[in-house]
């Protein structure tokens, strides 16, 4: 066997030049200024996030900036606060007042000038000078992002305004700054499709990688340990969300992330997993077969979900709507699964009880940006379709250049949904029982990508194989090697 020596002092890709950060969120909140026409007396108020501790204990969890702050300021350490002061467009920035213990203990004190550089605030303060900015500010209203946002406005104006300015004189607005941050976040900028294509990048290989490590005998926690090494290394530090590493019939549990169980041969392994590359996400999911060469059942299901799949890949482009091609991938899944001897009855009638929703009872995708499950798919007044599977579809908006979404139908075997099914007479004609029970145990098939809406159509920001041929090719040159 040969032994495994990473070479920790080059990458296999590069760190990209970005646009600096600084710029980035002075773009973000130029967009957020156009969206308010104050006259005066107008300011947002936000305090970022400060570290987490594990219960009762002081234990920190690693820290990660607040999506809305850090999309507003690019700070990405805590304990930080902003002021936006609306008609004269200033960006005011509070940087806490760290001591000699911060620095024995967690970092060396930066000076204000290098503060400063870092993230180009019109106006640098410590935080225990909030109070004297607003009385000099005199706000009327305050924009706030929510209800919690109000009270740490509150208590912080209590801690440092006492006796300067009455929080009472200016009215408070919670409802207005999350919308108008909400839609500004909907279109990535270049600067944030440049770190976003990194994490793809990044991601899109590292899967490439647990894919030639997959074989029997292995753990669903070693793939990660393989998926993770490569995405630290590369600078991708923070997972986006808790990752999926799902084989057998855990594969079939949507949100599964035990990732404890060693794998057998013939079984599927589905992984789902990404980082994020200076705050912004990679989501992707592949499944593949363990022993490296899919069975007839895996193969035909597999491309039952890549069809799905790449069709609605395909019709990701400015003008389409997330569910018109959620319901054109359940179509694809029911007629795939009717010709593979699992289904009876017309597309119509499959389509018209929701038969779909038995095998695919996710949403096709969502928004994808600083937060995993990026806001906005729903416009406002628009609501969620209460129908089985598409209830949970996070998007209903038209696509639009700028727009990054994920694309990840799948199809799958859940007891908990089908031995029910058996049992209802509108939904037991329809079933194939024979053919579907002894499929109980298959598990399931998920296939995602991230894709950003172009003018002209989409920019997939994914790549690693999905075709079966490409899949069993890969594994078989990667089990000569090994
Ligand atoms: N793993 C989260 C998602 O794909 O939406
Ligand atoms: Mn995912
Ligand atoms: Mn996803």
């Amino acid at each position: 066997m040969r032994s495994y020596r990473p070479d920790l002092a080059t990458e296999r890709f590069p760190q990209p030049t970005l646009t600096p950060v600084a710029e980035m969120a002075r773009a973000n909140r130029a967009k957020l200024f156009d969206l308010f026409e104050e006259t005066g007396g107008s300011i947002v108020y936000m305090r970022g996030g400060s570290v987490q501790h594990r219960y009762d204990t002081d234990t920190e969890a690693p820290f990660r900036q607040e999506s809305r702050f850090w999309y507003l300021s690019g700070v990405a350490e805590p304990d930080y606060h902003l002021v936006l002061d609306l008609a004269s467009r200033t960006f005011h920035l509070f940087t806490p007042r760290r001591d000699t213990q911060y620095a024995v203990w967690n970092g060396r004190v930066r000076s204000l000038d290098e503060i400063r550089e870092a993230y180009a605030p019109d106006e640098l303060h410590y935080d225990d000078q909030l109070g004297e900015v607003i009385a000099s500010l005199a706000p009327g209203r305050v924009f706030l992002v929510d209800a919690d946002a109000e009270r740490a406005w509150t208590e912080h104006l209590a801690a440092h305004a006492a006796g300067v300015f009455d929080p009472a004189s200016a009215e408070c607005d919670t409802l207005s700054l999350n919308d108008a941050l909400v839609h500004c976040r909907l279109h990535k900028s270049e600067a944030e499709l440049e770190r976003m294509r990194y994490a793809g990048q990044v991601n899109s290989y590292a899967h490439s990688e647990v894919l030639k490590a997959l074989q029997p005998g292995a753990t669903e926690y070693g793939m990660r340990a393989v998926l993770e090494s490569h995405l630290i290394r590369h600078g991708l530090l923070h997972p986006a969300y808790s990752g999926i590493y799902a084989s057998g019939t855990n594969s079939a549990i949507l949100h599964y992330v035990e990732n404890t169980r060693r794998m057998e041969a013939g079984e599927l392994f589905l992984i789902d997993a990404g980082f994020e590359y200076m705050g912004y996400s990679s989501d992707t999911t592949r499944t593949w077969p363990v022993s490296g060469r899919f069975t007839d059942d895996q193969r035909w299901i597999y491309a039952v979900a890549l069809h799905a799949h790449k069709q609605a890949v395909d019709g990701v482009a400015a003008g389409a709507r997330m569910e018109d091609l959620h319901l054109a991938a359940c179509r694809t899944i029911v007629e795939g699964l009717r010709d593979g001897g699992l289904l009876r009855g017309t597309t119509e009638e499959l389509m018209d009880k929701n038969v779909f929703a038995l095998f695919f009872p996710h949403g096709l995708g969502h928004f994808l940006g600083l937060d995993t499950h990026d806001p906005g798919g729903y416009p406002k007044g628009v609501d969620r379709i209460e129908r089985p599977g598409i209830r949970y579809l996070r998007a209903r908006r038209e696509l639009e250049p700028g727009m990054v979404v994920t694309i990840e139908p799948g199809v799958y075997f859940i007891p908990a949904l089908l031995a029910p099914a058996f049992a209802d007479p509108a939904l037991s004609p329809h079933l194939v029982r024979e053919r579907i029970e002894p499929l109980l145990g298959f598990g399931g098939i998920r296939i995602e990508d991230n894709l950003a809406v172009t003018e002209t159509g989409h920019e997939n920001l994914t790549d690693v194989v999905k075709e079966i041929d490409d899949i069993e090719a890969v594994m078989r040159d990667a089990a000569a090697g090994r």
